[in-house]
């Protein structure tokens, strides 16, 4: 729950005189599941409707209601409940998502697959593929999908159809390419999902998978209706397959094997996706990371990309936010809610496998014309340029996840690989050590990176072995949520001539945190040239430039030392917790203190 969004837990029991809010804002309900029946009988014993729950876990629902209604609740959780505080009322969904799925670190546990470390060195060919993405190929393979293939459902004969159109697409797209294959996946109904493998060349046991579904749905009559699904989910398909197309264009040879997919029956239950994703787990299929597209192609928000913060992976959604800062910079990003198990990436969630889910906006102000015969492309005006930030961050995705590069460009080395190990490239990225208590590269190089490490705060997101500080000695604040409030995420610290560590040489450390507040937020750097003995040396206080996931820079020399470290102490300096002046452990209760060690020659 952050400070100011969640207005807390609802302590008006005594009194009935309940004012109605000025305008009819939504805002979101946890409250306990047992509670639920109880309210909808109060309700509907007012002619009132109670939502049904987007989502539930541990005892725990969400939902959405009006402002206005919460008094309502209120007085059904007193009347009929004989409770005063049962509910929290969030402003946004993705708050109360982060409210019950706070513990991120059990979620990762769960990881069937051997897990890498997300990180960004594939530029040269992330840029080859992005360069060549077109509009109108999207368009056209969305028109194709929406006009010719107009009903979609998972058992009729021409959602059956539409599945051999794709195939027949994709084929003709790697024709040339005898490391691709294209292949339908059969159901026990009549529509099949479309895989397309690239195989990889190192690492062809590691999988990276991205997918939309192909099937569509009028809800009002499935079997016969018109269900152009252009947005719901050609606009999802039509993105992964021009990722498929530039690939092949630029000659894009991964290290990891990467798969296509189009799958069937996602909207009569994830239906297709599940079979897939519970076959792989039955055969130990390494899959590293999933990006799910589904509606791509509405532009209902002035944010870019609503990230789905459910059912998903934390650090791949990292992974996801540093892709677009990357390599479609000035594009944002915020969280967004979905609801349990909306999509696809639901199906690889619950396999054990991570993934993530960014989408055209957020619930509220999604596509209204989703699962009926005015899902088009004309209600979209005709273009299919929402849809180019997607298809470019799915090539940013494949090609920084699966490595390898395009023809003429070196591959960066590969990390972290279950099947790669002592393989070329995790020399820089660092990894926990049990006797500092911190992520340590323990060889000197050009930099030292903390990957997907620190990502978090106390027990608040992905983070392990925290607090990730030499000696365990300052331990994190632990209130709030992750990534409603502050954590830092990673940290690196290279050369600025790209040679090795020494001393005497000029150092950048580059600090990702999430940033609450661009004024109340500050990072605080030190180092140390002794991390068995650390005597802190300040470098600087540095704010945020934007709230979210954003990166803060500063330059330091190295001293003497063959083990040295820095240390990130970020700090809210905010009305209920004031931290007015640079420290090396602040004692915040949303403080984030990280510190990283390595090698200098
Ligand atoms: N594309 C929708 C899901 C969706 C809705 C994504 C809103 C993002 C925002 C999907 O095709 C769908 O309708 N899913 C079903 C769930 C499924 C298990 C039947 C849904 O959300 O009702
Ligand atoms: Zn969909």
């Amino acid at each position: 729950m952050s400070r100011l969004g969640s207005v807390a837990v609802w302590l008006a029991c005594a009194t009935s005189a309940f004012a109605k809010a000025p305008q009819e804002k939504e805002v979101w309900i946890t409250l306990g599941t047992d509670a639920l029946e109880p309210v909808r009988g109060a309700f509907q014993g007012q002619g009132l409707t109670l939502a049904a729950p987007t989502f539930q876990k541990g005892g725990v629902a969400v939902l959405r209601m009006r402002e206005s209604q919460v008094a309502q609740l209120a007085r059904a959780m007193h009347d009929k409940l004989n409770r005063c505080a049962g509910f929290v009322t969030h402003d946004s969904q993705a708050e109360a998502f982060a409210a019950v799925e706070s513990d991120g670190a059990s979620q990762s546990a769960q990881l069937v697959a051997s897990l890498i470390t997300y990180d960004i060195n594939n530029a040269p060919s992330v840029n080859a593929l992005l360069d060549e993405v077109q509009e109108t190929e999207i368009r056209g393979t969305i028109n194709s999908l929406s006009t010719n293939w107009t009903n979609r459902y998972y058992d009729v004969q021409s959602g059956a159809d539409a599945s051999t159109w794709l195939e027949n697409k994709w084929k003709t797209i790697t024709a040339g390419r005898s490391d691709i294959t294209v292949e339908l996946f059969p159901h026990s109904w009549k529509q099949s999902s479309v895989i397309a493998t690239l195989q990889g060349t190192t690492l062809p046991d590691e999988v990276v998978v991205i997918g939309g579904h192909l099937d569509s749905i009028n809800l009002s009559d499935p079997t016969t209706g018109t269900a152009p699904g252009a947005d719901d989910d050609a606009s999802g398909v039509a993105s992964v397959t021009e990722v498929l197309r530039v690939a092949v264009l630029k000659g894009y040879r991964p290290a990891r094997t990467v798969k296509f997919m189009a799958y069937a029956g996602e909207e009569v239950g994830l239906l297709g996706s599940k079979a897939i994703a519970n076959s792989f787990k039955s055969s130990g299929v390494n899959v590293v990371g999933v990006l799910q597209l589904d509606m791509t192609n509405y532009k209902g928000n002035t944010f870019d990309f609503g990230l789905v913060v459910d059912r998903t992976n934390a650090a791949l959604n990292t992974q996801i936010r540093n892709l677009v800062t990357t390599y479609q910079p000035g594009l944002t990003v915020v969280s967004a809610g979905c609801g349990y198990a909306c999509s696809d990436h639901a199906s690889w969630t619950s396999a054990g496998y991570p993934a993530s889910m960014p989408f055209e906006a957020s619930l509220s102000t999604m596509n209204p014309k989703i699962h009926g015969a005015e899902d088009t492309l004309a209600f979209m005006g005709g273009t299919a340029a929402n849809s180019v930030k997607f298809a470019k961050l799915g090539a940013s995705f494949v090609a920084e996840l699966a490595k390898g590069a395009t023809e003429g460009n070196t591959p960066p080395p590969t990390n972290g690989g279950g099947e790669d190990p002592g393989g070329g490239g995790s020399l820089n990225t660092a990894v926990f050590d049990a006797t500092y208590k911190a992520p340590r590269c323990a060889t000197a190089g050009p930099d030292c990176d903390s990957g997907a490490l620190l990502d978090g705060r106390a027990g608040l997101g992905p983070e392990l072995n925290t607090p990730n500080t030499l000696n365990a000695g300052c331990a994190d604040g632990t209130s709030g949520s992750y990534h409603g409030d502050e954590s830092i995420d990673r940290l690196e610290v290279s050369t600025t001539d790209g040679t090795t560590l020494a001393a005497g040489k000029t150092v950048k450390i580059e600090a990702t945190v999430y940033a609450y507040s661009t004024s109340a937020d500050k990072l605080d750097l030190y180092y140390t040239g002794d991390a068995a003995s650390p005597s802190w040396t300040f470098i600087g206080t540095y704010s945020p430039s934007s709230t979210g996931t954003t990166t803060l820079s500063a330059t330091y020399t190295l001293p003497a030392g063959g083990v040295q470290a820095i240390r990130a102490n970020f700090r809210y300096n905010g009305s209920n917790d004031t931290n007015s002046t640079a420290s090396i452990c602040s004692s915040g209760a949303y403080d984030d203190h990280d510190d990283l060690v390595f090698t200098v020659q």
